[in-house]
């Protein structure tokens, strides 16, 4: 069995991040959410890992190279346009030469992992395997039907706007050979891409063996802000500790803290869980719970909680606290001595600020 994880997306609603960044690039608890589904997978004894890419290819392929890091073998295969799932599982025929295979979305975590419903799969006798979960919104996602004397899955639709169930598609599915002819069968959709929805009602149609799975652990596609804090909170909460970095007599560490090597936390307070890079500086600052500060970061004479800072980013002397934030990499948030006294600021296309 192989797997196809795709990571090609343009991750519209994580803007301005995205401009510059992939989306499964974005760290949860200082980790890249895309290295969870290489994980996954390989937990789940899968050696052989094709990565749909776009776009953003040349960070993908810096940041998970031949696969070594990982345990397994990784195969780029590009995506020219972003023209649906159904579309990369079209590009991914020559790769899987008839193997079955998981499809991971890049942005999804299941933190419990995959490793049983492979196992499903591969013992069974299924065509598709899918995963749903009970979701509070399920028109943002494909919503499955199920009839309710079998069980068995008998609609899927992309993005309902009156949706039958609240029951949503995980981004994780699985597929053996005829997925293919699915996917070479179906037209695009009225947004002009080929679903993966619409495959799997094919499958459905012609009498394939489609199994769902109502998964009941946690699952989040972190497509947007507050499911990334999301995703961020529960792997936080997760971790043990561990304090590698430099600790002042003057600064407390409270709880499930994660402190990496070379970084300095003086006159402060660190309250887990949280999660702070290497060579970081946190000086005269407090860092609340659920809190990822990637490397080389500066926090002083300030504060922040529930939030994500990518690397290099430097925060200092804000009167407040900043909370419930994304930080990109490399910024600034200062206070400035200039008169007069204004709020200056240099902010990427679609940013969001909110100010007290
Ligand atoms: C995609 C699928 C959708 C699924 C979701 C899970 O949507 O099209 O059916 O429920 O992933 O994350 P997207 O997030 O790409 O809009």
């Amino acid at each position: 069995m192989k797997a196809l994880i795709l990571s090609g997306g343009r991750g519209t609603r994580l803007r301005p991040i995205t401009h510059t960044s992939a989306k499964q690039l974005v760290p949860v608890a200082n980790k890249p959410i895309l290295y969870y589904a290489i994980e996954s997978v390989k937990n789940a004894g899968i050696d052989e890992v094709g990565i749909i890419v776009g776009d953003t290819h040349q960070e993908i392929r810096a940041a998970c190279g031949n696969g070594e890091q990982f345990g397994c073998r990784i195969t780029y295969l590009q995506q020219d346009a972003p023209l649906g799932l159904a579309h990369a599982v079209k590009i991914a025929e020559d790769y899987m030469a008839g193997d079955s295979f998981v499809m991971y979305l890049g942005d999804n975590l299941v933190p419990d992992g995959i490793t049983e419903l492979v196992k499903d799969f591969q013992a069974g006798s299924y065509n598709a395997q899918i995963l749903l979960a009970h979701v509070p919104k399920p028109n943002e996602f494909g919503v499955a039907e199920l009839d309710e004397r079998t069980g068995r899955v008998v609609r899927l639709e992309e993005k309902p706007a009156k949706p039958k169930s609240d029951l949503a598609l995980v981004g994780v599915y699985m597929f053996d050979k005829s997925i293919f002819t699915a996917v070479n069968a179906i037209k695009p959709s009225a947004r002009g891409e080929l679903e993966i929805t619409d495959a799997i009602q094919y499958l459905i149609d012609n009498n394939y063996r489609v199994q769902s799975h109502i998964i009941r652990g946690w699952w989040k596609d972190t497509g947007k802000l507050e499911d990334m804090l999301e995703a961020n909170r529960i792997v936080l909460d997760s971790l043990s500790r561990e304090v590698l970095g430099d600790v002042d007599e003057t600064s407390q560490i409270h709880g499930k803290v994660r402190i990496g090597p070379g970084a300095r936390i003086v006159n402060s307070v660190v309250r887990g869980p949280a999660v702070i890079g290497e060579n970081c500086v946190i000086r005269n600052a407090y860092v609340g719970p659920f809190t990822s500060i990637s490397c080389g970061c500066i926090v002083e004479n300030s504060e922040v909680e529930h939030s994500i800072v990518l690397e290099g980013s430097s925060i200092q002397d804000i009167g407040g606290r900043i909370e419930d934030s994304l930080i990109g990499k490399n910024v600034l948030v200062g206070r400035s001595a200039n008169r007069p006294r204004a709020f200056r600021l240099m902010l990427g296309d679609n940013s969001q600020v909110g100010l007290i």
